[in-house]
């Protein structure tokens, strides 16, 4: 590798950027404002702070949709102003990229992450790529490359990925469809039901980080927010209270634990064992979830292992990966793109 390297994770919600000079993080939500179609007005959390507030002619969008490229164009564009600015405007060039890939998607959608970076006009030496389940357990200080089975679980925002690894590689890896945004959803559903208030998914997520709460332990637990009431028509606040955030929320974590089982059933019996005596790892953003972890353990019986700053577990597996040569290993070219 380069002396100079960058790591890339690019989540449905956020996106994480590490420099090695420096040894720097940035995370910003993955979101770009174009103006009139073709003028970059805003992007990251500025553009985040116009989401569902902008007029028509600023269209403002995520480019990732439930953890794969769904607007390449967009993610280009999005990539470029997020590169430059971390590195304060100069246009660094002859740098390494690695970036993190999700496991359970086609090989097209995989090569689609290193093409990103491929066709940005970047004068870059070398891109390689790193499975995200890899580069998340190297970030929460698992040894990746040893003989033993681990079991971790992210929690992002458009998806869960639950994977096995051992030996530096995957054994069994599942990606599925929800996470947060599947949970300010339900928040939002919930409050339109029971009072007739429609609120936007930036409200539901600030009602979901005040009280969501896996097992319901504080009962009394109240927030405000606001919207507009479907029937007469007019701005309205309400008081919200954390049992009514639980009812929303419970069958989505239930069906998270519920896939996590299935994993579990399909796992050899050796690496099992490992699981039983190390515990099951909760990454990605949504597992800041109150008490998700007590929940996991009630219902599979497994100890619960939470990190801090559970967002960016993946980027500080990369910053470990690109810097320690015995992990250098687990980078790799993906494979040409092939349409099957
Ligand atoms: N304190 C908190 N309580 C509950 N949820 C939280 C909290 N902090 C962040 N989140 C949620 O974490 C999610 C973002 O997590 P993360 O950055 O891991 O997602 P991502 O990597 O962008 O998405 P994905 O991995 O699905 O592509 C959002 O849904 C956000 O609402
Ligand atoms: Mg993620």
């Amino acid at each position: 590798m380069a002396q100079h390297v960058y790591g890339v994770d690019l989540g449905t919600s956020n996106i994480k950027l590490y420099n090695s000079s420096g040894d720097t993080v940035l995370n910003e939500k993955n979101i770009i404002a174009i103006k009139n179609r073709k003028e970059v007005f805003s992007f990251g959390n500025s553009a985040f702070d116009m989401y569902e507030k902008a007029p028509e002619n600023i269209e403002v969008s995520f480019p990732l949709k439930f953890g794969v490229i769904a607007d390449i164009q967009n993610m280009e564009t999005l990539f470029n102003c997020f590169y430059k600015k971390i590195n304060g405007g100069k246009n660094v060039t002859g740098a390494d990229f690695c970036i993190a890939v999700p496991t359970d998607v086609t090989e097209v959608e995989k090569r689609a992450f290193y093409d990103v970076i491929m066709d940005t006009r970047i004068k870059l030496h070398k891109i390689t790529v790193v499975e995200k389940p890899i580069a998340d357990a190297a970030g929460v200080g698992i040894d990746v490359n040893s003989p033993n089975g681990h079991l971790i679980v992210n929690v992002g925002y458009d998806t869960t990925e639950i994977s096995v690894i051992s030996l530096g590689g995957i054994v069994l890896s599942k990606l599925i469809k929800t996470g947060g945004s599947r949970l300010d959803d339900a928040i939002c559903n919930i409050i339109r039901k029971k009072y007739n208030l429609v609120i936007g998914s930036r409200s539901a997520e600030q009602v979901k980080i005040a009280l969501a709460d896996a097992i319901n332990e504080d009962k009394d637990k109240t927030a405000m927010t606001y919207g507009r009431n479907i029937v007469t028509g007019l701005p309205n606040a309400r008081e919200i209270s954390g049992e009514l955030v639980h009812e929303a929320i419970s069958e989505i974590l239930h069906q998270i634990i519920e896939n996590i089982k299935v994993i579990l059933e399909r796992t050899p019996p050796e690496l099992s064992a490992d699981i039983i005596a190390r515990g099951i790892y909760l990454t990605g953003g949504s597992s800041e979830i109150k008490n998700i972890d007590k929940l996991i353990t009630s219902e599979t019986g497994l100890k619960v292992n939470v990190v801090e700053k559970p967002s960016e577990s993946v980027i500080r597996g990369i910053a470990k990966i690109v810097k320690e040569p015995e992990l250098s290993g687990l980078m790799y070219i993906p494979r040409e793109k092939q349409y099957d």
